[in-house]
């Protein structure tokens, strides 16, 4: 490996000078060749530096960190979630047809039985069978955090338009606002809430729970009767007085980011309805088809990857930038930011060994347009490169509003063009002389109007923003970080970096209420001191 990474990092020396458009230039085919297609979907990746020479050594280094080993690893529940001793496969929750073995016991029929439940009860809900004390269900609201509200949430939004259920709300922060603005307007008779915790112990879930029984006693009789909870920890939800006919489990080889597909999406399947549902698992299940089958250099996810692995690790670009053209996408950002960024942020490979490399960028984003009127000036004039992942769909659901949504995909579009193209200096005096600019005015002015251009991205097409295709997105970018995790030799699958945040939180607590807490430093108590005197 070392050794492909160090011709890796001389090609980038040596070509630094290489102009993205140059090769669009130079070589007439790569627009259709750097543009790979399957199932519906189009991942352009011709606007990147990305020269033969550099997608040499990146699929070679691809094949010697066995990625295809590791992947049928994945795929077959082998324990590789060493650091937790756990199988990881979400991809059996969208495939309950496909048998596969962990501890000699095959998952898929508890996946199927899960799914079948989960079917029944969202039927029920949303058929008014199940109801509330004051009649069928208006509202769901789920508690969660994290893994077990990000999925959820962005795929609930992501797809509205098919959403004919209750409304279905998102509570998260332990920010006492959250849940307060959420239940304000609801009708504790008429709402069921779905507390989703994969361990029931977050503290910020299970104190949001606690206000929301609190809040449903003021409207019915028997709050626990319209609380729901999905969990792997089935003692700690009867304990919480949830009945076992409502409470989803699964099973400890689905990661908290990876869990949308399982019970963790049961308020999804309430807004949308069990047969959408199925769509959105068959969307993942084609993208793992297409992942396990397809060799190195036509695979989707791989080639995501190996662009992610260029720009960061090889080209040192410290940020990318998910740029949904797609207003029912805004959370989508949002949840990459813990899918990429709780995976793959470490810096110890699973050998214990220090990684020695980058670990990833930070993941940010907002729909275009939006984004253009806000933070794009940095991403074309700024001194640091951003490298651009572009989303797509090429048609809206607004039949009426087509022009709008020519008029998305042309800012999209040019976006990307703009950010490879640039603009010269010639091009900026040509423009101030144009304006009749003359002289040390015309060299100031024209010097603010140029673009450096050669700034790299990617544009993902796909036809639709429908559950199918938004499942095929959301396993594109799974296998994406795993594939980065497996060339950069971690465990993208465990999270131990947020333990030590979320232990002192219960120790910083004393201090906040005035009481001895040992043990802090001098700063942090001075802070406390602080907000104990600006309360009064
Ligand atoms: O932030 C850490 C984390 O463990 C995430 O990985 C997880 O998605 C989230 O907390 C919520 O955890 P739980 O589902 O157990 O409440």
């Amino acid at each position: 490996m070392g050794d492909i990474w160090r011709r890796l990092d001389d090609h980038r020396k040596a070509s630094m000078g290489t102009r993205i458009a140059d090769l669009l230039d130079a070589d007439p085919g790569r627009a259709e060749s750097h543009c790979l297609r399957a199932d519906g979907l189009a991942f352009d990746w011709s606007k990147t530096a990305i020269d033969d020479d550099a997608r040499a050594l990146l699929l070679a280094l691809a094949g010697k960190a066995e990625v295809e080993a590791r992947r049928e690893a994945m795929f077959a529940g082998q324990r590789i979630n060493e650091t937790e001793d756990r199988a990881v496969l979400h991809t059996a929750l969208r495939n309950p047809g496909r048998a596969v073995t962990v501890d000699g016991k095959d998952v898929s029929i508890g996946v199927r039985d899960g799914l079948a439940r989960m079917r029944a009860f969202a039927d029920a809900v949303r058929s008014g069978e199940i109801a509330g004390q004051g009649g069928a269900f208006t509202d769901v609201v789920n508690i969660g955090i994290g893994g077990s509200d990000l999925g959820p949430a962005m795929a609930t939004l992501a797809l509205a338009p098919y959403a004919d259920g209750p409304r279905v709300h998102f509570v998260s922060n332990v920010d006492g606002a959250d849940i307060a603005d959420t239940l304000k307007d609801l009708d504790p008779a008429r709402t069921l809430v779905i507390v989703a915790s994969k361990t029931f112990t977050t503290i910020e879930t299970m104190t949001n729970a606690e206000t929301a029984k609190a809040w449903m006693g003021t409207g019915v009789s028997d709050p626990g009767s319209q609380f729901a909870a999905v969990s792997t920890a089935m003692d700690k939800t009867a304990a919480f007085g949830i009945e076992e006919s409502r409470v989803f489990g699964f099973e400890d080889w689905v990661g908290g980011r990876y869990s949308v597909w399982g019970p963790i999406g049961l308020s999804l399947m309430l807004a949308i309805g069990p047969d959408d549902f199925d769509q959105f698992l068959a969307g993942g299940a084609a993208m793992d088809a297409h992942f396990r089958a397809a060799p190195l250099a036509e695979n989707m996810p791989v080639l995501l990857a190996l662009v992610g692995i260029w720009h960061n690790q090889v080209c040192g670009y410290p940020t990318r930038a998910v740029l949904p053209y797609d207003n029912r996408l805004a959370r989508l950002p949002a949840y990459l930011q813990q899918l990429e960024m709780e995976s793959n942020g470490k810096g110890v490979r699973l050998d214990g060994s220090d990684l020695g490399r980058a670990s990833g960028p930070v993941v940010w984003g907002e729909p275009g347009t939006n984004g253009q009127h806000a933070f794009y000036q940095l991403i074309h004039q700024g001194t640091q490169v951003v490298p651009c992942e572009f989303i797509l769909a090429a048609k809206g659901h607004e039949p009426d509003l087509a022009h709008q949504h020519i008029l998305l995909a042309a800012n999209c579009l040019a976006q990307s063009e703009a950010l490879m193209r640039g603009r010269t200096l010639d091009e900026a005096r040509a423009l101030m002389k144009a304006k009749g600019l003359t002289g040390d005015e015309l060299e100031k002015q024209a010097r603010h109007r140029v673009f450096p251009g050669n700034r790299p991205s990617t544009t993902l097409l796909i036809s639709q923003l429908t559950p199918y295709t938004l499942g095929q997105i959301v396993a594109l970018y799974e296998h994406r970080v795993f594939v980065e995790g497996v060339i950069l030799g971690i465990n993208s699958f465990d999270q131990w970096g947020v333990e030590l945040g979320k232990e002192l939180a219960l120790k910083v607590e004393p201090l906040l209420k005035g009481q001895d807490a040992p043990g802090h430093d001098a700063s942090t108590r001075h802070l406390a001191q602080l907000f104990r005197q600006m309360r009064d």
